[in-house]
């Protein structure tokens, strides 16, 4: 799965899932330019690990919510890339990571949580995606990271999931459009994994864990590297003839 001399944008590549996917494609010999919100420390702990690696890595502040600031960051995204990347102009991989999660019922939904999830896992995704296609080399590829819970309900993310539920079918048109350039769209739908995401809601409830461990005929918990690898080989050549598709990592939960 080695792959040298490719250039992939990971979001949300400091902590979480994002991280172990910065360094699953750091490992095959991918460089990354990995985003943070607001912990710069983090990212740049993980540029180190990324170098460590011997691959090249650059980090780069990001909030989806700021729609009106996505020209301007993909403008620094080409700067940085050209900097850190011996004057490369475009990029082969773009994996939509980043995300908020917090459960709210139906009917306590407001208008400002409905705009805060859907500029996050929509509408920021969406324009974000179409203005990095702009400058991705033909043959390249891009991951939406979406969730499990858009096939399955789980109480209270009536609106999470139906954000990434646009966006897995966004990832569809996305692959149908840009497959003549060569241009791959797939979606990864993880399961609970325990990370700080929703407060850290799986990650510091044991009770919570023994019911996504029961209902898992893997029979244990998800760790980051689980989604990591599968944004990984996405990211590779195995995966050359894998578009469109919806992949769901989450050994099985809730078949
Ligand atoms: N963990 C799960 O159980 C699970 C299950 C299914 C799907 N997912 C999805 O997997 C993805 C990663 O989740 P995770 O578990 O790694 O979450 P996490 O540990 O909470 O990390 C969230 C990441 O997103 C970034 N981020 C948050 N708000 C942002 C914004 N407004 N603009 C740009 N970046 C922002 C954070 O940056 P800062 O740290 O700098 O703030 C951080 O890098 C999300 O899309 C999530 O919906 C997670």
């Amino acid at each position: 799965m080695a792959q040298a001399n490719k250039i992939a944008l990971v979001t949300g590549g400091n902590r979480g899932l994002g991280k172990d996917m910065a360094l699953s494609l750091a490992r095959m010999g991918t460089d990354v330019v990995l985003t943070f919100n607001s912990n710069a420390a983090e990212a740049d702990a993980v540029v180190s690990e990324i170098r460590a690696l011997g691959a090249r890595a650059a980090a780069l502040r990001f909030d989806l919510t700021d729609i009106t600031g996505l020209d301007g960051f993909v403008t620094q995204a080409q700067a940085t890339i050209a900097e850190a990347f011996d004057g490369a102009e475009r990029l082969d991989f773009l994996v939509n990571n980043a995300g908020i999660g917090r459960g709210i019922p139906l009917d306590a939904v407001t208008e400002a949580d409905f705009d805060t999830f859907a500029n996050v896992h929509f509408k920021g995704v969406f324009f974000l995606t179409q203005k990095v296609l702009r400058m991705m080399n033909d043959g390249g590829g891009v991951v939406f990271v979406t969730a499990a819970a858009d096939r399955y309900n789980v109480p209270n993310y009536g609106l999470y999931a139906s954000c990434k539920g646009a966006i897995e079918v966004f990832s569809r048109y996305v692959a149908k459009e840009y497959g003549p350039r060569g241009i791959r769209s797939n979606s990864v739908a993880p399961g609970g994994v325990a990370t700080d995401f929703n407060g850290g809601f799986i990650r510091d409830n044991p009770g919570v864990q023994q019911m996504v461990i029961s209902q898992t005929p893997m029979g244990r918990l998800a760790d980051a590297h689980d989604i990591g690898g599968v944004v990984a080989l996405l990211c590779s050549d195995d995966a050359r003839w894998l578009t469109g598709q919806r992949l769901e990592a989450t050994g099985g939960f809730n078949l």
